[in-house]
């Protein structure tokens, strides 16, 4: 017998009945970028290998043991994107984009592919609003980018749950000088650290800051900070930054081991975390990262941007209660036609309805079926009205309009008068 298909594991199908609430976060998001100034860009989901060994680095985990790559029929190595900044990093350099040196503030959604062992929160296709600014080198914008995630939060009901990570990485002069102290001080301790730790000594050593083996952290307790390596331009940007996150009453902890998990990242980095979700507590993270487009081929240009995770966030909604109540409706009203000359009359009905009302949620009945059939479906609907065309209605041309949830006694309406008659009640009430 065949095997029945079945989708990826750690990729998902997002559901009728879990669209709605994506729909909202999205509109949501997207909603606030347009008010902030923020325009969309929409990059392709497969790119050349090469681009992510360069941006994200080669001994990122990422790039190490979670990219899905594969070769095309031409034999070029391609790989479907794990995250969306250097897919944007290279789009706007094409395309010519911030080559003026004007600012740009852009943004994408859309889906992004890791092979990491899948777990609540962690997904191997997983979906992501990210935002990309170029050109913009303070911190005033390191503080808008906060700030309107912090706006977001608010909107979404969920403040409370989340709490901003900071630290700053310094410029890559003094994260080398801090990555020597660190590797000589490590280094004389080798036999303590954690095997995974001891390989990244070599490969990647700051990301031992973010161990999560206790005897690692222990050792570290000691270990040189890399505060005390942040040149002056990187502290005077970090003082910038809290001044105006304190001003405008953002709270936020300085977190000194946060070092993010890709190499691109200088000055500032924030994760945004909730304990809410068990292990995946980050539901927004980023920083800046002003030396990528050169790296990349471009002219030095200052860049700045975060990509939060939709699955995190939604998980987070529903783990709150946080679902608006509007949204778990898509049917406003629901039409039954009993008989083949209602069902004509009924179509044509609709479609005038929909002509001068194009925001109602209608839904007609199709498929026919009894009376009972057909109020069984509309009450499943989740529609608050029933419109109804049977034989009697259809001879004296009126529609009988009844609640069916509730009290309420059925009207009968004209049918030249239909449309404003919906347009003057409340059909969500
Ligand atoms: P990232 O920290 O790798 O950063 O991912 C950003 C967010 O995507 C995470 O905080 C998390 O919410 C979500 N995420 C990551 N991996 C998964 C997964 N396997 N399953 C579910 N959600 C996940 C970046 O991707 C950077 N490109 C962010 C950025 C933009 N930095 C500057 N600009």
């Amino acid at each position: 017998m065949s095997k029945s298909l079945q989708a990826i594991r750690g990729m998902n199908d997002i559901l009728p009945e879990q669209t709605p609430l994506w729909r909202y976060f999205e509109g949501t998001v997207a909603g606030l970028l347009d008010a902030y100034g923020y325009r969309q860009i929409r990059m392709p989901i497969v790119e050349f290998t090469e681009l992510f060994k360069r941006s994200i680095g080669e001994v990122t985990d990422i790039v190490e043991k979670e990219m899905y790559t594969f070769e095309d029929r031409n034999g070029d190595s391609l790989t479907l994107r794990p995250e969306g900044t250097a897919a944007c990093v290279r789009a706007v350099l094409e395309h010519g984009i911030t080559g003026g040196g004007q600012a740009q503030k852009l943004w994408y959604i859309g889906p992004m592919f890791r092979h990491e062992r899948p777990q609540k929160g962690r997904y191997r296709q997983f979906h992501q609003i990210g935002v990309e600014v170029f050109n913009l080198a303070g911190p005033d914008i390191d503080a808008e980018l906060i700030a309107l995630t912090w706006r977001l939060w608010g909107a979404l009901g969920i403040r409370d749950a989340v709490k901003l990570e900071l630290n700053s990485l310094g410029t890559s002069a003094a994260r080398a000088r801090y990555r020597d102290a660190l590797v000589a001080f490590l280094g004389e301790r080798l036999g303590q650290l954690d095997e995974d730790s001891q390989r990244r000594l070599k490969t990647n050593p700051l990301r031992i800051l973010d161990s999560k083996v206790e005897q690692t952290q222990a050792l570290l307790a000691d270990a040189p900070k890399l505060a005390d390596y942040l040149d002056e331009e990187s502290q005077v940007h970090f003082e910038g930054l809290k001044a105006r996150l304190d001003a405008a009453g953002i709270p936020y902890v300085i977190n000194p081991k946060l070092v993010r998990g890709l190499d691109y990242y200088g000055k500032t980095v924030f994760e945004w975390v909730t304990d809410q979700l068990g292990a995946q507590g980050t539901v927004c993270a980023g920083g800046r990262y002003d030396g990528l487009v050169e790296q990349m081929g471009g002219k030095p240009t200052a860049g700045v941007g975060f990509a939060m995770g939709i699955e995190r966030l939604i998980l987070l909604l529903e783990t709150l209660g946080q679902v608006p109540a509007s949204i778990a409706r898509s049917v406003d009203l629901y039409l039954c036609a009993f008989g083949e000359q209602a069902e004509l009359a009924g179509l044509a009905l609709a479609e005038r309805v929909r002509d001068q009302l194009p925001s109602l949620r209608l839904q007609v009945n199709a498929g026919g079926g009894s009376f009972k059939s057909q109020f069984k479906k509309a009450d499943k609907s989740g529609a608050l009205y029933a419109l109804i065309l049977g034989d009697d209605e259809l001879a004296r041309q009126v529609v009988g309009f009844k609640p069916l949830r509730g009290q309420g006694e059925q009207e009968h309406i004209a049918w030249a008068d239909l449309a404003s008659f919906l347009a003057s009640v409340d059909l969500t009430a």
